[in-house]
C-alpha cells in the first residue's frame, strides 16, 4: 500500500513542479506582500494566529519584513532570525520559522488541488475540509487515534489517547486553552492543528513540552499564518572549535537530555528517529536545547498504544503527504531502548570529543573508546548503557564551575563535589 501511494505521491510531485509558475507576483502593496510572506493568505491550511498581532504591531522585526520587498517567488528561504519584544522585556533573539520551505509548500499546496482533481489553482482550505478525514474531526470533540491514522508525523506513530489528549490541552493556537475536549475549537481551529500535526509536529511538541516545566525545548511564542516563533539560540556546530572544558560540558548535557526523554516522570518515552548536529543550540547561560523537534517520534510507556494493524486504504488521504514525504517511521516495537543515544553517538558526539583531545593529553583514551561502544549498533543495550555510564563518569571530571555556566548555578554553589 505504501509503495503505491508513494508513486501516487511521486506523480503529484511531477505535476505540480511541472506547473510552478516562475513570474513574480503583480505588485502588491506592503500589507499583501507581509500577509503573504507570513502565509496568512492560505489560512486556514496554516499553522494558527496567536502572534499575527505582535507583527503588525512591529513587535516582532526580521529583515525582509522591515525592508517589505515584493520579490518574494526569488527567494526560497524557511527560517529567519529575528528580534521580539513584549512588555515585559526588551527586545530578544527569536527564529522565525516556515514548517517547511516555500517551495516544498508550493509543491504540497498543489498536490491538494491536484488530490481533488483541480487544476493548481484551487481553494486548498475548501478541498482539505471536504475530505472524510476531516468530516471526522468536525463531528467528534476528542482527538481520537483513528483521525490521525496514516498521517506520516513521527510522534503520531503509535499514538495513545493520553498522548493525543495532551495534544489537545496544550495547543496554544485556540483561545481556550487547557481543555481535553476540542468543544471549543472553531471548524478552522480544527483544520489548522489537522494540518499542522500533517506537515510538521515541530510547533506542537513545543508546546506540549513546555521549557518551563523542565522540558529541553526552546520557548514557543506563537504563529501566524505558516510562520512559527521560538526562542532563538546559538547553533551546536559553531561550538565544535571550543575549548575541551566546553565540549565536554554540551556533551554531558546531550546525554542527559537524551536520557531524560526516554525516561520521565510523565511516562511518554521521546526518542529520535535521526539525528543531526542542526538540531541542537545553546543559550546564553550555556544550556543545550533542542531546537528542531520534527523528528522526534513519542512512545506512551502508561499507556501503550493499539496495536499498528495493518492501514487501511480509507486511513491513507491528502494528508498523509502533506509533509513532503510519505514515509512512514519504523513502527514503534522496532525502537531500542537505546536508539537514541546511538544516533547522537554516532552523528554528533564524535564531532565534539575527537582524537586529537586524546593526543593532546586532556581527554582519557577510554572516554573516546565508550564513545565508540556507544555508537556501535551491534553491542547489546546494556553493553551501550554501561559505555553512557562510564562517558558521563569521565565528563564530569572535566566540567567547570564557572558564571559562564549559568545554568549549573545552584549545582556549582552548593554541591561538595566542587
Ligand atoms: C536584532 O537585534 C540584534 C541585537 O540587538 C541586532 O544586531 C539585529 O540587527 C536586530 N535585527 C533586526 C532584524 O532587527
Ligand atoms: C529583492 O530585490 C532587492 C532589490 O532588487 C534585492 O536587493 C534583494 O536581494 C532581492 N531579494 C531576494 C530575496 O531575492
Amino acid at each position: 500500500m505504501a509503495g503505491i501511494w508513494s508513486e501516487v505521491w511521486t506523480l503529484c510531485l511531477i505535476l505540480a513542479l511541472g506547473t510552478l509558475d516562475p513570474s513574480p507576483a503583480p505588485r502588491e502593496k506592503p500589507h499583501d506582500f507581509r500577509r503573504i510572506l507570513l502565509g496568512l493568505d492560505k489560512c486556514n491550511a496554516c499553522v494558527g494566529t496567536s502572534i499575527c498581532k505582535k507583527f503588525f504591531k512591529d513587535e516582532i522585526r526580521f529583515e525582509r519584513w522591515l525592508t517589505a520587498q515584493s520579490n518574494l517567488s526569488s527567494a526560497d528561504v524557511r527560517s529567519y532570525e529575528g528580534n521580539y519584544t513584549d512588555s515585559t522585556a526588551g527586545w530578544r533573539p527569536v527564529v522565525l520559522s516556515q514548517l517547511m520551505s516555500p517551495h516544498l509548500h508550493e509543491i504540497s499546496d498543489n498536490s491538494i488541488c491536484t488530490s481533488a482533481g483541480k487544476g493548481k489553482s484551487c481553494s486548498i482550505e475548501a478541498v482539505l475540509r471536504a475530505t472524510s478525514r476531516f468530516q471526522s474531526w468536525v463531528r467528534s470533540n476528542i482527538l481520537l487515534p483513528s483521525m490521525v491514522k496514516g498521517l506520516v508525523t513521527p510522534m503520531l506513530r503509535c499514538p495513545s489517547q493520553r498522548l493525543l489528549d495532551r495534544i489537545v490541552r496544550r495547543y496554544f493556537e485556540v483561545t481556550d486553552v487547557g481543555s481535553v475536549q476540542m468543544k471549543h475549537f472553531s471548524e478552522k481551529d480544527k483544520l489548522r492543528l489537522l494540518y499542522t500535526l500533517a506537515v510538521n509536529q515541530q510547533p506542537l511538541i513545543l508546546q506540549m513540552f513546555p521549557g518551563t516545566e523542565g522540558w529541553p525545548f526552546l520557548r514557543y511564542h506563537g504563529s501566524c499564518g505558516r510562520v512559527m516563533v521560538w526562542a532563538g539560540s546559538r547553533p551546536l556546530r559553531s561550538l565544535f572549535n571550543s575549548p575541551l572544558e566546553r565540549r565536554a560540558d554540551i556533551v554531558y548535557q546531550l546525554l542527559h537530555i537524551t536520557q531524560s526523554l526516554s525516561a520521565n516522570s510523565l511516562q511518554f518515552s521521546l526518542f529520535y528517529t535521526s539525528v543531526s548536529e542542526d538540531m541542537f543550540g545553546t543559550l546564553d547561560d550555556s544550556r543545550v536545547f533542542i531546537v528542531d523537534a520534527s523528528t522526534i517520534g513519542i512512545i506512551d510507556l502508561q499507556e501503550g498504544h493499539s496495536p499498528d494493524e495493518d492501514l487501511l486504504p480509507e486511513h491513507l488521504d491528502v494528508f498523509s503527504c502533506l509533509s513532503g514525504s510519505c514515509a512512514r517511521p519504523p513502527p514503534c516495537e522496532t525502537v531500542r531502548a537505546t536508539q537514541s543515544l546511538t544516533l547522537l553517538c554516532k552523528h554528533v558526539l564524535n564531532k565534539l570529543l575527537v582524537p586529537n583531545d586524546v593526543q593532546s593529553g586532556q581527554l582519557p583514551r577510554a572516554a573516546v573508546i565508550e564513545l565508540a561502544n556507544c555508537a556501535d549498533q551491534s553491542q547489546s543495550d546494556q553493553r551501550i548503557i554501561a559505555a553512557i555510564q562510564a562517558l558521563k563518569d569521565i565528563l564530569q571530571t572535566l566540567r567547570a564551575c564557572s558564571t559562564f555556566y549559568g545554568y549549573r548555578y545552584p549545582e556549582c554553589l552548593y554541591s561538595d563535589k566542587f
